[in-house]
């Protein structure tokens, strides 16, 4: 078997966290190479990328999550006991308790929700000088998180419930005091969703039948058992966080509403177009760079052998912007997106293969049901984009327009 490349340096810890959204691609371009070994934080490590590689990542139980990402990031994004910690029949079962809340009715309701406190805000935003849009569509992504899956919110509760949740997405990519405060506050919410799962077992909260609070609440394990309250209370945030972190998204969506202001008539005139645009906006800007992963057996790929207990880097974005799968993928071209038949593999902003079985996210249709409705939203309003630093560094973990997008002069409706 044919050594696998090695990719300069001793240690690439640091062009990792300065490269971060290229740094995978860079150098599997540079070797010809679609993996490459190094060390990062002095732990050897495989980084891969492209279709084959997210096949073999994603299918056949392969890698366990465990060990494979910082503890601060672990801390943040997923925690002990999550779903994402799970593998093999234990994760299948969790996973199919979070895919049953997937429905279509519960999707289109979610989007409703969103058009709500979408109103609610337009109408406060049109009486401010400006308006900085990450920020604010975290705020109504917060509320409209908490009325779907079940979570009281009082008028006073909102703002340091979205702040607590913004704080987790931002402090997962950041190394310093940042991460701290985060912690911080995400222990707040921990402890505050332990004290509902308990009012609501206790018969003192009631949790709508079939609401997602409701189902995690009665949800029982592989093993008959029901989650702790800590567990369920981490499962509860693994619905809240990533529904506010689609804030990136439909902020990135009004970034190409304003530069490609062609598309802006063209989904007015063609709402066939609203899916396209939708699935362009999540392959082309950046958000979750890569995944970990430790290998849970020996196997192959590539011409090269992982044993147990290897540690793997999958680049998300990287395959997103792979040239032998998207013409021009530097480009913002939603018309790749007409009549796609979709792929597992190809396309993976919120990873690959198979939903029950794999990793990949349960969330993506509430995702992509978000965005399409804010997109809608945006289009049907008005405003202006005074002059600002739009740009998206590739070197920041979770990547945004540098001023989170301002406008101004907001009027509601056209
Ligand atoms: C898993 C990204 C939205 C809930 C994942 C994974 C990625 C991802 C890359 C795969 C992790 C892995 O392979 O281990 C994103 C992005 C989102 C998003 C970029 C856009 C904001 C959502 C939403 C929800 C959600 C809206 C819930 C409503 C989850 C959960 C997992 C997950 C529970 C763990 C799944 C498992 O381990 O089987 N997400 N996600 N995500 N996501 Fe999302």
């Amino acid at each position: 078997m044919p050594a696998i490349l090695r990719a300069a340096g001793v240690d690439n810890t640091i062009p990792f966290l300065r490269e971060a959204y290229t740094f995978i691609s860079r150098r599997c371009d540079g070797l010809g190479s679609d993996l490459f070994s190094t060390r990062i934080m002095l732990t050897p490590v495989v980084c891969m990328r492209g279709a084959d590689a997210a096949q073999f990542f994603y299918d056949g139980g392969r890698f366990t999550r465990q060990g494979a990402m910082p503890q601060t990031v672990l801390r943040l994004l997923q925690d002990k006991g999550s779903i994402q910690g799970l593998d093999g029949a234990a994760h299948r079962a969790r996973k199919a308790m979070f895919m049953s809340l997937m429905s279509p009715d519960r999707i289109s309701h979610v989007a409703e929700l969103l058009e709500r406190h979408w109103h609610v805000a337009v109408a406060q935003w049109a009486s401010r000088p400006e308006v900085t849009l990450l920020p604010e569509i975290g705020h109504i992504l917060s509320r409209t998180a908490c009325d779907w899956v079940g979570v009281p919110l009082t008028e006073r509760q909102a703002p340091a419930m979205s702040r607590e949740l913004q704080a987790m997405i931002r402090g997962a990519g950041q190394i310093g005091p940042g991460t701290l405060h985060a912690l911080t506050l995400r222990r707040r919410t921990e402890r505050r969703m332990r004290r509902l799962v308990r009012d609501v077992r206790a018969g003192r909260v009631q949790a709508e039948g079939d609401s997602p609070l409701a189902t995690i609440a009665r949800h029982r394990d592989i093993d008959g058992a029901a989650l702790t309250d800590a567990t369920a209370a981490v499962e509860i945030i693994n619905l809240l966080r990533p529904m506010v972190a689609v804030n990136r998204f439909i902020t990135f969506a009004a970034l190409a509403l304003h530069q490609h202001p062609a598309w802006r008539r063209r989904l007015a005139g063609d709402e066939g177009w609203l899916e396209p645009f939708v699935q362009e906006v999540r392959r082309f800007y950046p958000f979750f760079p890569v995944i970990g992963g430790r290998a849970l057996m020996g196997c192959d790929w590539g011409g090269h052998h992982f044993a147990a207990g290897d540690w793997v880097i999958l680049d998300l974005y990287g395959t997103n912007h792979d040239r032998r799968l998207w013409e021009e993928p530097e480009q913002f071209q939603p018309e790749r997106f007409k009549d796609w038949p979709g792929h597992p593999y190809t396309f993976i902003p919120q990873g690959a293969g198979d939903f029950m079985t794999g990793h990949r996210c349960p969330g993506e249709w509430i995702t992509i049901a978000l965005i399409k409705r804010a997109v809608r939203l945006l289009c049907g309003m008005r405003y202006e984009v005074p002059p600002q630093d739009l740009s998206i560094s590739l070197s920041e973990m979770p990547a945004a327009p540098r001023s989170g997008l301002v406008i101004s002069q907001v009027c509601a409706a056209e």
